[in-house]
């Protein structure tokens, strides 16, 4: 706790985060741009390790005492998605700041600070700051949308200016070698677009849950003909979820236990060949369309 007093400046921001649709990567990276610092890196958990396309880390990440992590999360059913929480343990601090920062498709944010700040804290961080911010809902489509557009040009204003905000905070800190300990520097007071800021991490809101979160449904995503086996669906999966089988592996198959029902394949289809129907999500998607659709 005591270390990061001792430093002069933020050296380097370290954006970690999990963005199967793609908000939290554009708000993490609009938050680290507000930082202004040149050194940034990016810690890419979305996919699986053994994905072509992996861009996480294969050992334990360990901060540097001048390092500030940022850690960006959605909120599925106000939780963490349950891989994210797991792929997080490789996150190690030594007692530096933590910004956490959580886009959610305009409902509610739920326990997703409280989670991540759990987590984070027995990884020796102290959570500073928390900034949350609309993002276009996973399981809009296109008749039906959620938080349409967003996060939009001020929404990402926002989360640049919260970036911002946040260096300043932890720069006068250090030079005060004092705590976190001033009062909210950007404080929207508004739940629905919220950026809080902490005096201390016991302020963190919501609910932490021993059980890691993973959506209690069954169905399967699934190929439509004009399916062209280009296998996009297959790499953007952010679970392994979908997997060639059969002769010369051309079958998609989808295995519901995995599957985060995150929409990522649907979307990144090429083909608009990928579907994902499960009449639980038609239903809520049918109601928050009508009222929460920008
Ligand atoms: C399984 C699942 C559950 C979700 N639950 C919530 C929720 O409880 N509240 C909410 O406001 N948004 C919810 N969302 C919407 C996402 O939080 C939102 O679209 C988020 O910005 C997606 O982040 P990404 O684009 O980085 O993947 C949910 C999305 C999914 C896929
Ligand atoms: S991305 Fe679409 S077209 Fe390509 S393999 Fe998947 S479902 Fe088929
Ligand atoms: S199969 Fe499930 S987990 Fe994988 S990308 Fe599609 S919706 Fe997400």
């Amino acid at each position: 706790m005591d270390m990061y007093l001792n430093m002069k400046q933020v050296k380097r921001v370290v954006a970690v985060y999990f963005s199967p649709t793609g908000n939290n990567r554009k708000i993490i990276r609009t938050i680290a741009k507000g930082f202004n610092v040149s050194n940034t890196i990016e810690i890419d958990l979305t996919l699986p390790e053994g994905n072509k396309n992996y861009k996480g880390i294969h050992d334990d990440f360990q901060a540097e005492p001048a390092d500030v992590v940022i850690v960006a999360s959605p909120a599925y059913n106000g939780r963490v998605p349950g891989v994210f929480r797991e792929r997080l343990a490789r996150i190690k601090g030594c007692g530096g700041p933590l910004v956490i920062a959580c886009t959610y498709g305009r409902i509610s944010y739920g326990d997703v600070f409280q989670e991540i700040g759990t987590v984070m804290k027995n990884n020796h961080f102290v959570t500073v700051a928390l900034g949350s911010f609309v993002g276009y809902h996973s399981w809009s489509n296109t008749k039906r949308y959620i938080g349409y557009g967003r996060p939009n040009y001020d929404d990402l204003l926002l989360a640049e200016e919260f970036g911002n905000a946040c260096h300043q905070k932890i720069s006068k800190a250090y030079q005060n070698e004092g705590a976190f300990s001033e009062e909210g520097i950007v404080n929207m007071n508004n739940y629905k677009t919220a950026i809080i800021t902490l005096s201390n991490d016991d302020e963190i809101p919501g609910k932490f849950h021993d059980k890691l979160f993973r959506m209690p449904l069954l169905s399967r995503s699934k190929p439509t003909a004009d399916c062209v086996k280009c296998n996009t669906c297959v790499d953007v999966c952010p679970t392994g979820a979908i997997r060639p089988v059969g002769s010369g592996k051309k079958e998609l198959i989808c295995d519901p236990k995995k599957c985060l029902h995150c929409y990522a394949c649907v979307r990144a289809c090429p083909h608009d060949a990928r579907v994902l129907k499960d009449p639980v999500i038609s239903i809520i998607t049918y109601f928050l369309s009508k009222k929460y659709s920008r």
